[in-house]
């Protein structure tokens, strides 16, 4: 559809000004209850549920019981222009009915979903994907969730997260993908392309590249939490996944919750017009999260939500996610010519743009049911969670116990989290279909040889009832080996969800302690959303195996089963660095050199009570098989900056099964007129090798991709001696010089 300037202009001209504010606002339904004397009050219902004071089946009869508003109204009289989160296929149709239909300028609602991971397939989580590190396996699970969404009514997704996460304590490290700027921005250009890219019937989604910007940076990982930051950090770690998502064309961009430099991001001039449109070249329109307008009064920063709803506006937020503050605000505004029409054509303008150019105006509005039940859920989609799974997952310790030998006839499961479909789902899951969840018990059972016999103890749970430990251990004794599923509920990680203490929580290490003196083997199992801290179970020579396993999705229990019996060989690789403890974060590798580099020496920079090393550091992940590096070559060690480096290395399958290497390939600038990062990675591979099969990895790396931000904001690439690096984790490389003149 034509999306010129003209067209919109036209567009502008004919709508009053109450229908172009109806398209800076986005809301989404309401409740009411409909029982006498019986008060919703669905904030306190949902804080309830998450903490686990009330079930999730009671929390949905409670919701049962209230009547939805969908506010026909406002969207019937053009004041509501988007929705926010509608999960039901059949209200989703009938919201886009009324603003097709019924509102004076039939246009049609940008309906908005987090659609993070899957939507009725459930996919891993954001950073359990990222651990893949398969950009194939992010293309294929990101055009399921498009065409699910979709054919749902959905129009328009709240992701990809771009947000780096250093810092496992931040509960939102869950949606992430990882710590690292360079495969976070190769993950997210993917995602972008892939929601956006039309196909043949129209499927397709806007993408929104969120939070903007450095959310992932809240101080000491509490959520909504300010973020300190220095410029070229800024730039340098958290503004490329953002740059890559806008070169890759994202139609949206959401300013994030808390403050920078000062100011909240989402009334942050600087911020989404300077830097965003003027520097970054974004021509999308941004999206405030949701309340972020109204939450500048609470920042202190805005008198009153009217005033929260001009600063916001006027700094370059086009949208208001859910504050209702530029729908109540904006009209008084423009007549007392505090905002001019102006203003209000321009943001109006750059969402109107964006509706015709995702096609929202010729699909108007549809409801298939039939297609959506064939659709979702079909078995080809979940095919692909399953093989998406079994990349995601990273195989953390492994003393031989793994794969499962087939002569283990006699196999138990323990924990609560083993038969828990929400914790395989996991955090971000809501548009998930619950009764579709395989758990591992269900994998373990649907996988094992039919003479095998599994068995089942709940043992121990999330919490401090021991009450099951001896019926376990008793269990255990009697079986050939024990799979203990230990972790994370789903709701202990992702938003709102900050946790000081990274420790396995309740008894869970207790009960582990016990099962590895029972002598039998046992691997653990682990379902969570963030980096754990585990060294109790890493030094533990009774816990043969540790998979951490996060939260797959619709899957997950045929994803652990398969590669627990080695149908699957581990191939995931750590996107974030697992600290010893808690009190490390924020712990990564990409941190610059201090004076004095933490060694055995007593004034260096280190915690006295914990090692220096993390406990497994980014890029790090087991096989079945091992792979060994050799004859590292740099084909010019001499370089001048507008060429670009050659880098070979030989990969060996030095074990007895074919398996799949991530071959990764670090620099780093040791002679920089700012401290640069230890290393940094720049480029990585897979290669799949049989057993005994010799391969070469060829890189390329141009110069103009060796420089960093000074602190103005300028790029420079500076000549000097540098080193590259390349190996199987962060940790473990060979390495060559060279230098750029
Ligand atoms: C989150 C966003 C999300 C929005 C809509 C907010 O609380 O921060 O990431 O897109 O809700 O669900």
């Amino acid at each position: 559809m034509d999306t010129s300037e003209k067209t919109i202009e036209n567009l502008l001209s004919q709508m009053t000004l109450k229908e172009k504010i109806g398209q800076l606002n986005q809301a989404g339904s309401t409740m009411t209850c409909t029982l006498p004397g019986f008060e919703a009050d669905i904030d306190g219902w949902v804080t309830q549920m998450l903490e686990g004071r009330l079930s999730q089946e009671e929390f949905g009869r409670r919701i049962a019981m209230c009547e939805e508003n969908l506010r026909e109204d406002e969207i019937a009289s053009g004041s509501l222009g988007n929705f926010v989160n509608l999960y039901d296929d059949e209200k989703v149709a009938a919201v886009q009915k009324i603003a097709c239909e019924e509102s004076r300028m039939h246009i049609p609602l940008f309906i908005g979903v987090d659609v993070m991971r899957g939507y009725r397939t459930v996919f891993p989580t954001p950073l359990a994907l990222s651990c893949s590190w398969d950009l194939q396996a992010v293309r294929e699970s990101t055009a399921v969730a498009k065409r699910e969404a979709y054919v749902s009514g959905v129009n328009w997704t709240f992701g990809p997260m771009l947000d780096i996460a250093r810092d496992a304590r931040w509960g939102r490290i869950v949606e992430s993908p990882g710590e690292d700027p360079y495969l976070a921005s190769e993950i997210g250009k993917v995602q972008v392309e892939t929601f956006q890219e039309e196909e043949a019937d129209g499927c397709r989604l806007m993408a929104t590249a969120k939070h903007f910007l450095a959310y992932g940076a809240a101080s000491g990982g509490q959520d909504y939490n300010t973020v300190e930051i220095s410029r070229h950090t800024l730039y340098d770690v958290y503004l490329p996944p953002f740059q890559a998502a806008i070169d890759a064309g994202a139609g949206a961009v959401m300013s994030a919750f808390h403050d920078l430099e000062g100011t909240p991001c989402t009334m942050s001039r600087w911020l989404l017009t300077d830097l965003l449109r003027k520097q970054m070249g974004f021509d999308g329109f941004v999206v405030s999260d949701a309340e972020a307008v109204k939450q500048c009064v609470v920042h202190g920063t805005a008198a009153d939500e009217r005033d929260a709803a001009k600063k916001c506006l006027l700094a370059g937020g086009d949208m208001d996610m859910s504050s209702l503050d530029y729908v109540r605000y904006l009209e008084e505004l423009v007549e007392s010519g505090e905002v001019s029409e102006k203003d209000i054509d321009r943001a109006a303008g750059r969402v109107l743009k964006k509706k015709l150019e995702f096609g929202l105006f010729d699909r108007g509005y549809q409801y298939d049911p039939e297609k959506i039940q064939k659709t979702v859920l079909c078995s080809e989609h979940r095919r692909i969670s399953l093989e998406v799974g079994k990349k995601s997952a990273v195989l953390l310790k492994n003393n031989g116990v793994l794969p499962i030998g087939k002569e283990a006839k006699k196999i138990l499961i323990i924990g609560e989290l083993a038969d828990d479909k929400d914790a395989h789902m996991g955090p971000w899951s809501f548009t998930g279909v619950k009764e579709a969840q395989v758990t591992i018990l269900q994998g373990m059972k649907d996988c094992a040889p039919e003479e095998t016999e599994i068995i089942y103890a709940r043992g121990f749970g999330v919490n401090d009832d021991r009450s099951g430990f001896e019926e376990a251990l008793s269990l255990a004794r009697e079986a050939d080996f024990v799979i203990a599923v230990a972790g994370e509920t789903a709701f202990m990680s992702g938003e709102a969800a900050s946790r000081a203490d990274l420790h396995l929580v309740g008894a869970q290490e207790e009960f582990l302690e016990k099962l590895s003196e029972t002598g039998v083997p046992a691997a653990v199992v682990l379902i969570n959303g963030r980096p754990l801290a585990i060294g109790s179970l890493q030094e533990n020579d009774g816990i043969g195996a540790i998979l951490e396993a996060w939260h797959l999705g619709t899957e997950m229990g045929h994803a652990v089963a398969q590669i627990l019996y080695g149908d699957y060989n581990p191939s995931g690789r750590l996107s974030v660095t697992f600290a010893n403890e808690g009190g490390q974060e924020p712990m990564y590798y990409n941190h610059p050199n201090t004076g004095k580099p933490g060694g055995s020496f007593k004034f260096t920079s280190k915690y006295q009570d914990v090692p220096i090393r993390p406990l497994y550091p980014f890029g790090y992940g087991l096989s079945y098989t091992g792979f060994e590096y050799s004859d590292l070559e740099v084909e010019n060690p001499v370089l001048k900056k507008d060429q670009t480096l050659k880098v070979k290395v030989v990969v060996k399958n030095i074990g007895e099964r074919s398996g799949e290497e991530t071959v990764q390939l670090y620099i780093r600038d040791i002679t920089a007129s700012l401290v640069r990062p230890v290393k940094e990675l720049k480029r990585f591979a897979k290669i799949r090798l049989e057993a005994g099969e010799m391969g070469r990895v060829e890189f390329s790396l141009p110069c103009s991709e060796m420089g960093f931000h000074d602190s103005d904001g300028t790029f420079v690439v500076e000549p000097g001696k540098f080193m590259v690096y390349v190996g199987g984790s962060s940790e473990q490389t060979l390495d060559a010089e060279y230098e750029l003149v």
